[in-house]
């Protein structure tokens, strides 16, 4: 297996002196094209500080972040910059959709932003995640669900390499979690995305590769009894 991304002994330190948090104590994991990886554990303890290390949005205290032949951790600014932008989709909880543009808008806007080479066809990814019929719908007009799907299709519009998603189905209701989570499966295999997924919704585990236990910034396999 060649992995696509990789965190060898990653520590994140928040905070300093007697009030310092270990938001992530040593973690190493590696995630290969194709695959999704599910992250469980409690809240606080690291998920998504992991995502945030992962998608080179913070700079870890010690370790290594790898993507491909880049290492995130020594990267110039402007390397990170394109990285993020390019070759790592980002979905969180709620969708984060701009209240004024219509769904195909939505997953214009990162090719908006400067070149993007071999950017899927927008029209062509919203009818891929089933959302066509509300191009021009605006994310008040369209239920939770329908925002995620709108949410995975902007992340995924510059075919990145890298997808990080945060507690996808937080706000759906049973039905709407497992198409939403089902979605993100069909996309790694299909287009090679290598995908780690944070959630506490253990009923969506089984659409994923492997699943993974955080527990006060550690990961590791999961305790049998938790999922
Ligand atoms: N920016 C920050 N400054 C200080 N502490 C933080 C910051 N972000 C997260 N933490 C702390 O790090 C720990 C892990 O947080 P987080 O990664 O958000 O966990 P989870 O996503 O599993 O709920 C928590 O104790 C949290 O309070
Ligand atoms: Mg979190």
């Amino acid at each position: 297996m060649t992995a696509v991304l990789s965190l060898s002994d990653v520590t994140l330190l928040h905070g300093d002196g007697d009030e310092t948090v270990r938001a992530l104590d040593s973690v190493s994991i590696e995630v290969a094209e194709g695959e999704l990886v599910a992250v469980v554990g409690p809240s606080g303890s690291g998920k998504s500080s992991l995502l945030a290390v992962a998608g080179a949005l913070t700079t870890p205290t010690s370790g290594q972040v790898r993507l491909g032949d880049v290492d995130l951790t020594t990267a110039s600014p402007r390397e990170l910059t394109r990285v993020r932008r390019q070759r790592i989709g980002f979905v969180f909880q709620s969708g984060n959709l701009v209240p004024a543009l219509t769904s195909l808008d939505q997953v214009r806007l990162p090719l908006t932003f400067g070149k993007v080479a071999d950017a899927r066809d927008p029209r062509e990814l919203l009818a891929e995640v089933g959302m066509e019929h509300k191009a021009r719908r605006r994310p008040h007009e369209l239920s939770g669900g329908e925002r995620q799907r709108v949410g995975i299709a902007r992340a995924l519009v510059t075919r990145p390499e890298v997808l990080l998603v945060d507690e996808p189905t937080a706000a759906l209701d049973r039905r709407r979690s497992q198409e939403v989570v089902g979605l993100l499966a069909r996309e790694a295999h299909e287009h090679g995305v290598a995908s780690i997924m944070v959630t506490h919704d253990h009923d969506v585990l089984h659409h994923c590769d492997r699943v993974l236990e955080m527990v006060d910034g550690r990961l590791g396999p999961v305790v049998a009894e938790s999922v």
